[in-house]
């Protein structure tokens, strides 16, 4: 036999045992997204290379080394988003969506990075990340936390926290970014050579290293907070009074300087230590500037995005259930005339209650092999309608699931009546 293929490494089937929990998850993010109306934008999963490299940050690692990028027939270099960002601020702007006015997005779907791919980083990931244009904040920033904070309080996930930095305007950046050059130069031998590399290209990011031998180095570098402009300090120290009154609590970082180059002001992650190394279940901030880089209005823009995989891992490990996806009922039938009356009646149900989750036996097999069947897809009840229930219009419905009572036999009208009070009842 020849050997069959296996999908690509870092990208992972969601298989249906999985699916339930990745659907629960889904529909929770979507109504908390609504209680603070945010609309949906759906983007493509391809854009072109440019758009990455001047949103993200040619000297970023994602631009550097982690973005799937390829010609098309046609000669055009495109990239598979490794984020979702810069194709919203591309989209809004193409659609004109900031024209003196404000907007509250929302988007979701696979990301393509080439990562190293261990437990919760992969190379095709999901995400649902938020976008809200037009405001300068910090009202905005405080009230995209307080969203954030409503879904793990939704979801009950307890074990996170929430890390807060602000990396100021960006001459409050670029004068500290010459400070810190100046600290590691006069440092060198202590550095490592992707540190060393950095201290041309992108300096801030050394304080992000995760090498012990630096660690004390970068304990003792300038912070960025004691180098801000007036003004991101009154912003931050504004954000931080919204948040107390709010009742979100919170850690100042001041090495939290984020991945990608497009961040002003806010920066927040939320973190989680139960997942091990890949803690950062949500992530982002203010990308004031960015969308005038790509060519539109000077206008404000913040958002986050979160990682689904490492949601779904942590719902899992705190055994919280998936989406109820069993089936409420499974028709067997017995006999030809029994099977095609249970295709007609199926159809029927369904129109009487749409809600409902049958499914009907096909493909033939005896009274106990369908028997069998029923019992494995997880259905509450088993419809059996064999030559006799056939010829008297009724029914005989089975409890399979623990004490559901005794077997009754009803009116084939009665039939989805029935059913809709006993999944009631499992409910309440
Ligand atoms: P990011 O920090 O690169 O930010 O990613 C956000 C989240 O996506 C991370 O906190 C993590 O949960 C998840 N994530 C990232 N990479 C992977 C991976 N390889 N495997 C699994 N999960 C991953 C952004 O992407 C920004 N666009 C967020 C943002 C939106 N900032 C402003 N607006």
């Amino acid at each position: 036999m020849a050997k069959h293929f296996q999908a690509v490494r870092g990208m992972n089937d969601i298989l249906p045992a999985e699916a339930a929990q990745w659907q629960r998850l889904e529909a929770t993010v979507r109504d908390v997204l609504a209680a603070y109306d945010y609309q949906e934008i759906r983007l493509p999963l391809v854009e072109k290379t440019e758009l990455f490299a001047r949103a993200i940050g040619e000297v970023t690692d994602i631009v550097e080394k982690e973005m799937y990028t390829f010609a098309d027939r046609n000669g055009d270099n495109l990239t598979l988003r490794p984020e979702g960002t810069a194709g919203c601020v591309r989209a809004c702007l193409e659609h004109g969506l900031l024209h003196h006015q404000t907007r509250r997005l929302w988007y979701a779907g696979p990301m393509f990075r080439y990562e190293k791919p261990q437990k919760g980083r992969y190379r095709q990931f999901h995400q649902v990340g938020a976008e809200a244009y037009g405001m300068a904040g910090p009202d905005i920033d405080a009230e995209l936390i307080c969203l954030s904070a409503r879904l793990w309080r939704r979801l009950g996930l307890n074990e996170v926290s929430l890390q807060l930095n602000t990396l100021g305007s960006s001459a409050a950046r670029a004068a500290y970014r010459e400070r810190l050059v100046g600290y590691f130069t006069a440092r060198q031998s202590g550095l490592d050579e992707d540190s060393r590399r950095r201290l041309q290209t992108n300096p801030l990011r050394i304080l992000d290293s995760k090498n012990p031998t630096m660690q004390a180095l970068i304990a003792e570098a300038p912070a960025l907070l004691d180098h801000l402009d007036p003004e991101s300090l009154a912003h931050f120290e504004e954000l931080k009074a919204l948040l107390d009154a709010a009742g979100i609590v919170y850690q100042i970082n001041p090495r939290l300087v984020r991945g990608l180059d497009y961040y002003r002001q806010t920066v927040f992650e939320w973190v989680t230590d139960t997942l091990g190394a890949q803690g950062a279940i949500c992530a982002g901030g203010r990308y004031d500037g960015l969308i005038e880089e790509l060519g539109g209005p000077a206008t404000g823009g913040i958002g986050f995005a979160m990682g689904l995989e490492r949601l779904v891992a942590m719902l899992t490990a705190a055994g919280r259930p998936g989406a109820d996806s069993a089936p409420h009922a499974y028709l067997i039938t017995v006999g030809e005339v029994a099977q095609q009356i249970g295709l007609v009646l199926a159809e029927r149900w369904r129109d009487e209650w749409p809600e409902l989750r049958l499914r009907l036996n096909c493909g033939g097999g005896s009274f106990k092999a369908q028997f069998r069947r029923a019992d494995h897809s997880g259905a509450r009840f088993a419809l059996i309608l064999g030559e006799d229930e056939a010829k008297t219009a009724t029914i005989a419905i089975k409890p399979l699931r623990e004490a559901q009572g005794e077997q009754v036999t009803l009116p084939q009208e009665q039939a989805t009546a029935w059913l809709r009070t006993a999944a009631l009842d499992k409910k309440s």
